[in-house]
Order: C-alpha cells, then structure tokens, then sequence
C-alpha cells in the first residue's frame, strides 16, 4: 500500500485506517472536536485550504458524503470542484490516470475519491505528484476511512472512553466498508468488545475481524452499549442473493423490542441511507438515543480534521528548506 504517513509520520493521504495509530486517530478525533458546534450556531470556518483546490471524485453513488466532503472543502476556504461520474471522461473511456493527471494540471491539491473497485484510492496516491493527497472516501467494501473516524467521534462523545463498551455491529457485514473502517478505529481505541451480528450469507470471513467477537442478535444486543446497523448492499450481490425485505426485517431489524436487550442508554447508529423499515424500523430510527444525525454532523467535522492535516503535511513539506529536504534522501 502506498504511504499514509511521510517519513516524519504526518498524514500525507488517508486511504486506510487499518495502519493508523492509537496517537494519530485520537488528534484527528480532538480537531475534529473543536470544529463543532452547538445546532443553530454557525459551523466553524478556518483558512487552512484558503487557495487550494478539492476535487471529489465519485465513481459511485453518494449523497451525505460527497455533500460532507464539499462542506468540510468550502469551510477550510479551499475552491471545490464536485465531478459527476455519469458526465466524467472515465465514463467515455478516458482511463482514470489521464483523469488524474488532466485535474492535477488544473493545480488540484486533495482528490476525494470513491469507487467501487478495491485498490483505487491506493492506486491513484501511487500515481499523483508529491505534492497532491487522496482521500479514500469509500472502497468497495474494504474501506472507508473518514466514516470509521466519524463514529468513533461519535461513540467518544456519547461514551467517553471504549474500554468498557461493548459495540455490536448488525447487519450486512460481508460487503461494509464502513464495518471494516469503524471495526478497525474501534479495535485500535481499545473498544472493550467488538460483536458482530451478520445474517446467513452476510457475514465476512473471520480472519478479516480477528478481534471481533461474532454472535447471534439477541446475544449480541445483551447489554450492548452502542448498536450500529447497516444496510443491506445490494449493489454489491447478484440478484439473487438480494434477501426478501420483509423476511430480512422480521429476521434481523432493529425494532425497540430487540433494542430493549441493550442498555437503557445505549446509542443507536447508522452510516445512512437507511432501509427504513429493512434493516431498521422508523421508531428506532427516530428514539431519542438515535444519533443517527449527529453522524452525519461529525462527518463534516473529521472531513476538516482530516483535510486540514494532509494540507499541513504538504505544505510542511514544501517549504522544508533544502538541507533538511536533502537530509531526507
Ligand atoms: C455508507 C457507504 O457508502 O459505504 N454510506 C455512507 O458513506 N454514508 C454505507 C452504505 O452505503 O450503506
């Protein structure tokens, strides 16, 4: 994989948040912190990527990340440009490296990249000049960086420390990035206990999760202190893999019987677009320990932690004066 960190240990690109540590993802989560704000104030704005150019890159459908990833852009001060993959080269047969290079000619300092296809991310921040950054905004089902940070922020501010959590996750396991990226932030914080409850069919090879403790629902909910549901990816299984809806909610939805088993104040999350009603009904959805939209809100927030730590990293490294510069061949 291509280098998250340069060679001082600043972040340069984040593509995964399997190799980040402890140290890094708790001052991600701490800058993040002190951009929000209580509803109804302004959000927080900084210069920091005053005269910087963001490009999102989104090969695959996205609404709130996209929109989180522009906001966090427009409120750092950079210039976005948000490109549509349906009218992009890449859909007229430009291969995506002459994309790349064609936007970075334009002086394009972060891309924000999205894609169906597993490796892209760290492909493209093998192939950019030294002074650009990618952001993995969602890999196949193997990455998403900033949706793992997001909820560990949002766990931190309602929990405060993991030690003693149980977080259980439900849901398509198999094919979430966000199960991934979330389980390896939360392993890395030292979360008390990880449970996994995926459905027949749904559930990922162990040895992708070994800290993870795979259970059945009722077990998994017991007590649980946080409880994540996902959707189903559809767009990841052959049609006939797709489960039966109604099936699907009588079998494994989140409804406020089963959320009884967990702590009075456990939390209620979800990475959005929900299946109201498939993988979790209205009611738990809209409780009053739902923090469904707080996440959503944290996004933003971590988008700009994490934005404005790779521009720091590149201009570090471009006004390193020579000796030190030489010194690090
Ligand atoms: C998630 C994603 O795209 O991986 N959504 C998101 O980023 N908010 C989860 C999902 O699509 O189910």
């Amino acid at each position: 994989m291509t280098a998250q960190l340069d060679s001082l240990g600043r972040l340069r690109h984040l593509l995964s948040l399997e190799t980040l540590d402890r140290q890094m993802i708790e001052s991600l989560l701490d800058r993040a912190d002190t951009f929000l704000r209580p509803g109804g104030e302004l959000p927080a704005r900084t210069s920091a990527l005053e005269g910087r150019t963001v490009t999102n890159l989104f090969f695959e459908p996205s609404t709130r990340t996209r929109a989180s990833f522009e906001l966090a852009a427009k409120r750092l001060g950079a210039d976005v440009l948000s490109l549509d993959v349906s009218t992009s080269s890449r859909a007229k047969g430009e291969s995506l490296l002459d994309t790349i290079r064609t936007l970075q000619a334009m002086s394009v300092d972060i891309f924000v990249v999205r894609d169906a296809q597993a490796g892209v991310p760290d492909y493209i921040a093998g192939l950019v000049e030294p002074h650009v950054s990618i952001l993995n905004a969602g890999e196949s089902h193997v990455n998403h960086p900033t949706q793992g940070l997001l909820d560990v922020l949002t766990i931190r501010r309602h929990k405060g420390a993991f030690g003693n959590l149980a977080v259980a996750i439900v849901g398509d396991i198999q094919h979430s990035r966000v199960a991934r990226s979330t389980g390896q932030a939360l392993v890395t914080l030292g979360v008390g206990e990880l449970r996994l409850v995926a459905p027949e069919g749904l559930a990922p090879d162990p040895a992708e999760f070994p800290q993870a403790r795979f259970t059945g629902l009722e077990e998994g909910l017991q007590d649980a202190d946080v409880v994540m549901a996902l959707r189903v990816q559809k767009e990841r299984m052959a049609a006939s893999e797709i489960p039966d809806a109604a099936d699907y909610f009588r079998r494994f939805g989140l409804t406020p019987e089963r959320m009884a088993l967990a702590r009075d104040d456990a939390i209620v999350m979800h990475p959005g677009p929900m299946n109201r009603n498939v993988e979790i009904s209205d009611v738990v959805a809209d409780c009053p320990n739902s923090v469904i939209e707080e996440q959503v809100t944290h996004g933003v927030a971590v988008r700009m932690a994490v934005m404005e730590a790779v521009m720091a990293t590149i201009h570090a490294e471009a006004t390193m004066t020579p000796v030190a510069a030489g010194e690090r061949r």
